[in-house]
């Protein structure tokens, strides 16, 4: 690339990074709860962000519409007619509770700088940026709602009838949804869709160890989500005798400290009991129940599955030695991926030509990259997350960093070019 092309996109992405930054803190102010970042599967936070965003897709000459979903889909079509091949750009709109600001709005955002840096040029494909209606899954703890909705159905639809805190089924949501929307489109990928792509913060410290901007990311670890739950019996603190007592939260306490030596033990093996509810949650009841949240991730499906099997394992052998009843249930599994070594390269090479040093990253945080990357040939870049902080207010990005994402982007948009015209038109092989 000339040192002409460089510089001109060096202008053009600089104040296109500060635009994206502007633009991150206005999405942040869309919550469901004053004072933190809180945003989940059709919420009216998520309508607020739609409503936000429209102007700023429309002004660019795209054909703005929400899907059956609830996922936020613009249209840069290309000059080459109905038929050309598609790009998606996406990430998710969706946060977890008290969550920081750029955790998957940012790749929708920079998405749409890469149109604007094009300054009205048109490509050979047309681009789909894609802000996924659930990617964490905190309302109905079943992750990754947008993309699968776009992907699997109808083929695996188990997984609509997960209720909420209030008891409503996903089914249930996407019913009321469809009546309060009644222009939603369908939530069906566009049928020419040749390939996705999906900035994202690492939410790791690694590329800050290594002074670096920009990671190309070539897998994406596995995660089993599960419920836990000890059955003991409720009883009055003061009375009953230490012996004779079936305490549900003292069991669930050894359970989570076996997970974390399982965890430690394993090499790359990650655990985390994230969430837990007592019942009956009084300060003068010996807890009757206690239902444990457990997210297990590795690289390599099958030390996955040997962890999952060897904590419920102990949950199980502590649950019979203390004469309590036990529920395991592995709600979820997403199977670990590996991006299109193409897709890989392409990225490398966009990276290179912005200028920027880079290395390849798995990722220990789940994408709808992950899902997407079943369907179609995908790809990722990271940009260095100051601290290694992510889901956590402090969560941050550096502007510089943006900038050469940016410039980044839009050497891949080039070479995608080149990609779709050397496979064809069916790039999904
Ligand atoms: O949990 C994750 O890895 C992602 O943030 N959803
Ligand atoms: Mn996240
Ligand atoms: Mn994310």
């Amino acid at each position: 690339m000339s040192t002409e092309t460089i510089s001109k996109r060096g202008a053009i992405s600089h104040g296109l990074a500060t635009s994206v930054l502007e633009r991150v803190a206005t999405i942040a102010s869309c919550t469901e709860k004053p004072g933190e970042i809180l945003r989940t599967f059709l919420s009216p936070a998520m309508e607020e962000v739609h409503e936000r965003m429209r102007p700023w897709l429309e002004r660019m000459g795209m054909n703005v519409n929400v899907d059956a979903a609830g996922n936020l889909r613009a249209v840069y079509a290309s000059d080459a007619g109905e038929s050309s091949p598609v790009l998606i750009i996406g990430s998710h709109l969706d946060t977890v509770p008290n969550a920081g600001a750029y955790d998957g709005v940012l790749g929708v955002l920079l998405g749409l700088a890469l149109v604007e840096g094009l300054g009205g040029r048109r490509l050979p494909y047309s681009i789909e940026i894609i802000g996924f209606s659930d990617e964490e899954g905190t309302r109905f703890g079943v992750p990754f709602l947008g993309s699968r909705l776009l992907t699997e159905m109808p083929s695996e639809t188990s997984f609509l009838e997960s209720r909420d805190s209030s008891g409503v089924t996903i089914r249930q949501a996407l019913a009321k949804y469809r009546v309060g929307h009644p222009g939603v489109t369908p939530s069906i990928f566009n049928p020419k869709s040749a390939g996705y792509f999906e900035f994202h913060i690492e939410q790791g410290p690694l590329l800050e160890s290594r002074n670096l901007s920009l990671g190309v990311v070539e897998s994406i670890v596995g995660q089993s989500r599960c419920h836990v739950v000890f059955h003991g019996s409720a009883g009055h603190a003061g009375t009953s005798p230490m012996p004779l007592r079936r305490d549900a939260l003292a069991a669930a306490a050894l359970w989570i400290t076996r997970c974390e030596s399982i965890a430690a033990g394993g090499v790359g093996l990650v655990a985390t009991v994230g969430q837990i509810l007592v019942k009956p949650g009084a300060v003068n009841v010996i807890p009757g129940t206690a239902l444990c949240s457990l997210d297990v991730r590795h690289a390599d499906d099958a030390e996955r599955t040997n962890a999952v099997e060897a904590m419920m394992k102990e949950a199980r052998d502590i649950a019979a030695e203390r004469g309590l009843g036990i529920e395991t249930d592995e709600y979820h599994t997403q199977p670990a991926v590996r991006f299109d070594p193409e897709m890989i390269s392409l990225a490398e090479k966009a990276v290179r030509d912005a200028g920027c040093g880079h290395i390849r990253m798995t990722s220990g945080a789940g994408h709808d990259a992950m899902v997407i990357a079943s369907h179609l040939p995908t790809g990722m870049i990271f940009l260095r997350s100051p601290g290694g902080i992510s889901h956590h207010p402090d969560e941050s990005v550096l502007v510089d960093d943006v900038e050469v994402a940016i410039q980044a982007g839009l050497c891949f948009l080039d070479e995608f070019a080149l990609f779709i015209e050397k496979r064809g038109n069916s790039p999904r092989e």
